[in-house]
């Protein structure tokens, strides 16, 4: 059985299937309508979302599959202190695939201990965000026909915003890639986005402060929002809200063929006034979005009936147990029965913790 916790678990191979599924899926639909049925798919939402959820759960009904599930943490049992992988444990056996979003790091992975049926990652705190890194694919692939030698501008909470990390990790894997990082000082890329993927892999990338400077260079400008709930303070938060507001005045420098891309939701980063400019596909991605979910429905659950069971995630794998992750935000400082666990990118880099990647101590 194979789950989606971290984009790189699908390679680039696998990556284009899915695009190419997709696509037929767009062209074909007819053919796709009765292929889940009588699957279940679970949808475990303990944060917020309009988008990944209601994709998902359309992506599912669109395969002719059922949809159970929650949205709210009070909804769960979660709430009465359950474990997130008794609950996935619990949900294996009323559902085929769950869809699951939490605010804890390594929340799909520590699900996935003890889940019998595949999970999806739709988002594990500022950590990663797989399904929304399909979508963005897809919209990359469909506007610029492919993903070699661009340039990749992102802008906004790259510290905090999930979509950002996981596209990093996915573009990374094409040839020619420059990266240029558009943030304030206090929201720039975590550390260990930086050196276990663009230096480890030698990609050459530039952090600035400043979209404008960057603007003429980007082939890809994805826009993300500043993420309010991720603050501990808020004040930070009021003081850095309004860092980044795309207008049509700022796109006057930008290449004809740039296209822009953000996640969504939207708080102001992007003026309404651009939505008309050609090269906006953000709306694009959102439908985008359920094309790829299907893909990945349809490619977890052909999988899990091939070779049923756990997937030994780390199999082979030598960890580390004498650390400590002191990341208040990882699953494993909250839900004790965790060991805490650490993993190498490679023999000379530090031990980062399995779910959330900061470094153990
Ligand atoms: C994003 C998320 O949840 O991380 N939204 C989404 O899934 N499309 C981005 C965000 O919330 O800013």
């Amino acid at each position: 059985m194979r789950n989606l916790i971290d984009i790189g678990d699908l390679s680039v191979q696998e990556l284009q299937e899915l695009i190419d599924t997709a696509n037929d899926i767009i062209a074909r639909p007819e053919a796709y309508s009765e292929k889940c049925r009588g699957k279940k798919l679970a949808t475990l939402f303990f944060e917020p979302s309009t988008r990944t959820r209601l994709s998902f759960e359309a992506a599912m009904y669109e395969l002719g599959g059922h949809v159970i599930g929650f949205s709210g943490a009070n909804n769960s049992s979660a709430a009465k202190g359950e474990s997130l992988a008794d609950t996935a444990r619990t949900v294996s056996s009323y559902a085929d695939i769950i869809a699951m979003r939490h605010p804890l790091a390594g929340s799909a992975l520590a699900a996935s201990r003890r889940a019998e049926i595949p999970i999806i990652n739709a988002g594990d705190g500022s950590h990663c965000h797989p399904t929304q890194t399909l979508a963005d694919l897809l919209t990359i692939y469909r506007e610029k026909g492919g993903f070699s030698g661009l340039t990749l501008g992102l802008c906004g909470d790259l510290k905090y915003g999930r979509t950002v990390h996981s596209l990093i990790n996915a573009m990374s894997r094409y040839e020619g890639l420059r990266v240029v990082l558009i943030s304030p000082e206090e929201l720039r890329l975590p550390d260990y986005e930086k050196h276990n993927v663009l230096e480890r892999l030698g990609i050459p990338y530039e952090e600035t402060a400043s979209l404008e400077a960057a603007m003429p260079e980007l082939d890809i400008l994805y826009m993300t929002r500043i993420q309010r709930e991720r603050f501990d303070c808020i004040e930070t938060y009021e003081r850095l809200k309004d860092s980044y507001i795309l207008t049509p005045e700022k796109l006057v420098t930008a290449k004809e063929d740039m296209i822009i891309l953000h996640p969504l939701p939207r708080v102001n980063e992007i003026s309404t006034a651009v939505d008309d400019d050609p090269r906006a596909c953000y709306f694009k991605q959102v439908t985008n979005g359920k094309f790829m979910r299907m893909a990945l429905i349809l490619k977890l659950l052909e999988e899990a009936e091939k070779a049923p069971g756990r997937e030994d995630r780390f199999a082979g794998v030598t960890l580390t147990e004498n650390l400590l992750c002191r990341n208040p935000k990882c699953v494993c400082s909250v839900e004790q029965e965790l060991p805490h666990r650490f993993i190498s990118a490679d023999g000379d880099s530090p031990p980062r913790c399995i779910y959330c990647e900061t470094k153990g101590e």
